[in-house]
């Protein structure tokens, strides 16, 4: 995409809600009226709905669908943290690639792709994740990090996206499954997955993988009892853009307080979220299979839980089976 049509794509966005004239794009950008012409015509052609009314102007109705590096940067340009976006239409996984830039890139950063052929979840669990349909991306974090702390960057981020997808839901139904997906009622709608980048000293990155089903209306037999999405418990298509654009901006949010704030201050809220509490559920860790009920979450990030002997146990990880 060429520089004016950039220019003029955010030009339409700040004016969504009525007619910007050819000539005032044209006088803004410092640019031929024919060129406002030509380009307009060209975001026609790939996508954009852009009315069109002689003695009026340009208005936009909606934009394409696909992940554009543009609008990425475009609607993420409130935000000042993540400073490069790499947009892809394929990866094998964004986890994967983001790993590959990490060094290459001093800053943090953003990659997301339209499809993933090898989308990677927990335990190395295959992650559908077809074109279109969801958010799959990898958000590299670049602090000094003490290692102590980071066993609660998830409770911060979990609570970021339940947030988040609780604005297009009722808001009730989205609860966090700790220790890193997120549920509408009974169902999994998102899992994310932290991998960090140092020593035990300190943390200097950290790899956040999130992949959010938005727009699926079926999966694959082996997670279609198991999975939703937010279109699914909406009843609505989402736009994808304005999900990312409120996801990063809660990220950030939670992002920062984890920096500066211990657990127990948001503890509360989290527990409020958490859908473990009062059901016996199974618990593997390893080898270690326990039948038990969560009863309560420490503030450096485990959870307590008691099995059916009355026994306690600590966990800061574990595969949870609703
Ligand atoms: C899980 O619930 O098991 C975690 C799923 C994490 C999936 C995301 S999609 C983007 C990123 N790339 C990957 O290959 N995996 C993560």
């Amino acid at each position: 995409m060429s520089k004016y049509k950039y220019d003029i794509i955010h030009l339409l966005v700040k004016n969504q809600s009525q007619f910007i004239s050819g000539q005032k794009i044209a006088s803004l950008l410092n640019i031929s009226r024919t060129s406002v012409w030509k380009s307009i015509e060209q975001l026609k052609e790939e996508g954009f709905m852009i009315t069109s009314v002689s003695n009026k102007g340009h208005q936009l109705k909606s934009w394409p669908k696909n992940w554009d590096k543009h609008l990425i940067k475009l609607v993420l340009s409130s935000q000042h943290y993540f400073k490069h976006f790499e947009v892809r239409d394929e990866v094998d996984s964004t986890q994967k690639l983001a790993q590959s830039l990490l060094h290459q890139l001093d800053e943090p950063f953003i990659v997301i792709s339209e499809h993933q052929s090898k989308g990677r979840g927990r335990f190395n669990r295959n992650w559908e994740s077809k074109v279109n349909e969801g958010i799959w991306m990898s958000l590299v974090f670049k602090d000094q990090i003490p290692f102590e702390k980071i066993q609660t960057f998830n409770l911060f981020i979990s609570l970021a996206i339940a947030k988040t997808i609780q604005k297009f839901v009722d808001a009730d139904a989205v609860k966090i499954k700790w220790p890193n997906d997120i549920y509408i009622q009974d169902k999994k709608v998102c899992g994310f997955l932290t991998e960090i980048n140092g020593n035990i000293d300190e943390v200097s990155g950290i790899i956040c993988g999130i992949g959010i089903n938005v727009n699926q209306t079926t999966f694959n037999d082996e997670i279609k009892d198991k999975a939703t999405s937010i279109h699914l418990a909406a009843d609505n298509i989402i736009d994808r853009y304005q999900l990312l654009e409120m996801l990063i901006n809660n990220i950030l949010k939670y992002y920062q307080l984890f920096l500066s704030v211990p657990f127990s201050d948001i503890k509360s809220e989290y527990q409020l979220y958490s859908n473990v509490w009062q059901r016996t559920l199974k618990y593997t860790q390893g080898n270690k299979i326990i039948h038990g009920k969560a009863i309560n979450i420490e503030d450096d990030g485990q959870l307590v839980v008691i099995d059916e002997k009355g026994q306690l146990h600590k966990m800061i990880s574990a595969d949870i089976e609703m």
